[in-house]
């Protein structure tokens, strides 16, 4: 007798990647707590939903194609929507198409469309943050498009459209920094080609006319997914999970797919001053970062801080295939890294012990400047093939960690709010969204950011796949 072969298992039905329908007319949420009277905006973030259409399957997390969801807070309650994005790459996906490049999906290109085009057309997937950008809601990617979302109905309302200049077609950051002070928004873009070229680029937030304003060539181009800045620097991470641009043309596999780890070379910092473009480096033991957590400026040195896994593996943990096998562990180490002028090698401290992803600050008030606290979520395996989950707060003063915890939920990262007028770094709130282990429902919860105790649970009879970033949008 002939045996069908079984369709492979979907992360869609993996909890905390399981997807409800869209609801694009406000969901009213069932509310515990008492919502503080001055905490009115909205939640609005993204995260990876679709990874199965018509013959198109996501190889990679980063590839599913992504959802705009948002909490509205209001004197009436909380309501909730979600929409998934309408992009260039979901209309490919939903008819079996892989035109477009990916970060670890292959494309299916036609020869003649390789040879006219060496590297594919980026995909405008902005699933990885979402941010207010002088008048508009932006959602990103790392990519060269990025989409303006209507705040009123979370719908794609065309791309940003940046002025003619040189980084057209360049690859940017899904985290800009805005500098207040200077009224800045401030990123990075990578080109590729025979040889690529890192810079950074800043603009008003209302103009849409990027100015580098400085540059960096090495043999080979590092992965960047964020970077630090102070008043006076913009700090790359070049960690040897590396690329030679020229692998990449021609080729179909996935973008991350190009790259390879090289622990000899150690971990450059690369930092660029803002004002002349001058570049130093230091360097450093190997390690792997997707996330920065602050820098500032300390007499002659420049601190950064991120969040290090040992090496490149965690890129290939989060595969698809991988994911239905074993969750990653999302805790990696929290480390502070010194480069006083003058001297090239970095010195590396580990300022807590806790491990957590999706790092959060009191970003308005703390970012490039010294800081007492960090936040964020730490996801493990348990036993079974569950996620264990806690929102974590360190004290880099003392190193102590505090965490929340609630079981049936697995929360993503956490949003600051700072209370209007607050007095201490830590007072005001966080926002963060559970996904639900064994039920189609999802959490906002709304925790006070000094004792790290629950204030608000707002649940929503929706299941929200754990996703990536988001903003409150006053
Ligand atoms: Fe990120």
């Amino acid at each position: 007798m002939a045996t069908m072969l079984a369709h492979p298992p979907s992360i869609e039905t993996l909890a905390p990647f399981r997807r409800s329908r869209e609801c694009h007319t406000a969901v009213p949420a069932e509310i515990e707590g008492d919502i503080p009277g001055w905490l009115r905006g909205e939640l609005v973030r993204t995260c990876p939903a679709v990874f199965d259409a018509a013959g198109w399957h996501a190889r990679h997390w980063f590839d599913g194609l992504g959802m705009v969801y948002a909490f509205r807070i209001g004197e009436a309650g909380i309501g909730f929507r979600s929409r998934l994005l309408d992009s260039e790459a979901a209309r490919d996906a939903w008819r079996g198409k892989a035109r477009l490049g990916n970060y670890g999906t292959p494309t299916e290109r036609p020869l003649w469309q390789r040879i006219v085009e060496p590297v594919p057309r980026m995909t405008d997937n902005d699933n990885v943050n979402i941010v207010r950008i002088g008048r508009d809601l932006v959602a990103m990617t790392e990519g060269s498009r990025q989409l303006v979302i209507d705040d009123a109905t979370l719908a794609v309302d065309g791309a940003v459209r940046y002025a003619g200049d040189t980084l057209h077609g360049a690859l940017m950051t899904a985290h800009p920094h805005f500098d207040a002070e200077q009224g800045k928004v401030v990123n990075v873009a990578t080109e590729f080609g025979m040889h690529g070229t890192i810079s950074v680029y800043e603009h008003a937030p209302d103009a849409r006319r990027r100015e580098v304003v400085g540059s960096w060539q090495p043999a080979r181009i590092p992965y960047i997914h964020t970077f630090g800045l102070t008043p006076e620097n913009a700090i790359l991470v070049a960690h040897p999970f590396a690329v030679k641009t020229s692998k990449m043309l021609w080729s179909s596999k996935g973008y991350i797919d190009h790259f390879d780890w090289h622990p000899e070379e150690g971990t450059h910092l690369v930092v660029i001053d803002r004002a002349s473009g001058a570049v130093r480096e230091h360097v450093t033991e190997p390690f792997f970062a997707f996330h920065t957590v602050n820098a500032f400026e300390r007499g002659d040195e420049t601190v950064l801080d991120l969040l290090a896994y040992p090496d490149a593996g965690i890129v290939a943990a989060l595969r698809v295939e991988r994911m239905l096998a074993e969750l990653p562990d999302l805790r990696p180490t929290l480390l502070r890294i010194v480069m006083r002028h003058g001297v090239a090698r970095a010195r590396v401290e580990k300022p807590g012990e806790a491990g957590f992803e999706f790092p959060a600050t009191n970003y308005k008030r703390v970012n490039g400047r010294a800081y007492r606290y960090v936040y964020g979520a730490a996801n493990w395996p348990d036993a079974g093939h569950a996620y264990a989950s806690a929102l974590v707060k360190t004290d880099l003063d003392t190193g102590q960690s505090t965490a929340f915890g609630d079981e049936p939920y697995v929360f993503g990262e956490p949003v600051f709010v700072a209370r209007p007028h607050g007095e201490s770094e830590d007072d005001g709130v966080l926002l963060t969204v559970g996904s639900a282990r064994d039920a189609e429902t999802s959490v906002l919860a709304v925790i006070d950011a000094r004792t790290m105790t629950p204030i608000v649970r707002a649940t929503v009879p929706s299941a929200i796949p754990l996703g990536f970033h988001g903003s409150f949008i006053h």
